[in-house]
C-alpha cells in the first residue's frame, strides 16, 4: 500500500497539484469567526462531531470545520491539507493550542492506526487521482466506533451528471454506496441526499447540483 501511495503522491506532485490548490486557496474567502460553518456541507458534517471527539479534517481548506470543532471543545483537532496557502488561511482564525496544522497528501496520512474518533473529508474525494486509496487511509486512522464523514458532489438534477471538468472522479449515489458496501458489516452507511436550510450559504446550488453525504461507522 505504501508503495502505491508513494507512486500516486509522486504523480500528483508532478502534475503540479500543490500549486493549483495554493492558487485556489488564495481565492478562498478568508474565514470569519462570525460566519463559521457557512457552507451546507460543513453544517451537515458538523452535526456528527461532539466535544469528546478527536478530529481529523482531510483537505481542510480554509478550516471552517476545524474552527467549529475547536468551538465545540474537541480535545484534539488536526487540519490537514496539501496546500500551505489553505493551511495559512485556516491558521488565521483557529486557536493553535487546539488545532494542529499539517501539510501533506491524503494518500499517505502521517498518523498511527486508530488515532481519531472522527475523520471528515468534505468536497475532496472528487479531486483525487485514487479516491479508494484515500478512503482506505482515512479508515485506517479511524478508531473503533469512529465516524468517517464524507461529502462529495454528485450529478445535477437535469441529467444526473457531474459536469465539473475539474473533478477527476464523478459520483452518483450508487457508486458512493458501493465503495462502502464492499467493506462489509463492520460499517453502516447513511446517505443524506439533500440539505434544506435556506439560511445556509450554498443551498441554492441544490437547484443544479446535488451533494452526497456519507457517514460510515467503523465498528472494528
Ligand atoms: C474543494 S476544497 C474543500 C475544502 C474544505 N474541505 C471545504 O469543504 O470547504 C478541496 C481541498 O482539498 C485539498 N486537497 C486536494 N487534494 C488533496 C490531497 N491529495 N491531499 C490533501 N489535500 C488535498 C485542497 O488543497 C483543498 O483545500
Amino acid at each position: 500500500m505504501s508503495e502505491k501511495a508513494d507512486r500516486v503522491v509522486k504523480e500528483m506532485k508532478e502534475m503540479g497539484w500543490e500549486d493549483i490548490y495554493d492558487n485556489e486557496a488564495m481565492k478562498i474567502e478568508t474565514y470569519n469567526k462570525k460566519s463559521r460553518l457557512k457552507y451546507y456541507t460543513q453544517v451537515w458534517s458538523a452535526k456528527w462531531i461532539d466535544e469528546n471527539d478527536i478530529v481529523l479534517d482531510v483537505g481542510c481548506g480554509n478550516g471552517e470545520l476545524c474552527g467549529y470543532a475547536e468551538d465545540k471543545g474537541c480535545k484534539r483537532v488536526v487540519a490537514y491539507d496539501v496546500s500551505q496557502e489553505a493551511l495559512n488561511k485556516a491558521k488565521e482564525y483557529t486557536n493553535p493550542k487546539i488545532v494542529e496544522f499539517i501539510k501533506g497528501y491524503a494518500e499517505k496520512l502521517p498518523f498511527e492506526d486508530k488515532t481519531f474518533t472522527v475523520v471528515t473529508c468534505n468536497q475532496v474525494l472528487e479531486h483525487l487521482k485514487d479516491d479508494d486509496l484515500v478512503i482506505g487511509e482515512m479508515l485506517r486512522v479511524l478508531k473503533k466506533n469512529g465516524k468517517l464523514i464524507i461529502t462529495v458532489p454528485i450529478g445535477n438534477e437535469l441529467d444526473g451528471k457531474d459536469n465539473n471538468s475539474k473533478h477527476l472522479n464523478k459520483y452518483d449515489y450508487n457508486n458512493v454506496l458501493r465503495k462502502f458496501q464492499v467493506l462489509g458489516d463492520d460499517f453502516t452507511i447513511s446517505m443524506i441526499p439533500k440539505f434544506k436550510d435556506k439560511n445556509v450559504q450554498g443551498v441554492h446550488k441544490l437547484t443544479n447540483r446535488i451533494n452526497c453525504f456519507g457517514i460510515v461507522h467503523n465498528k472494528r
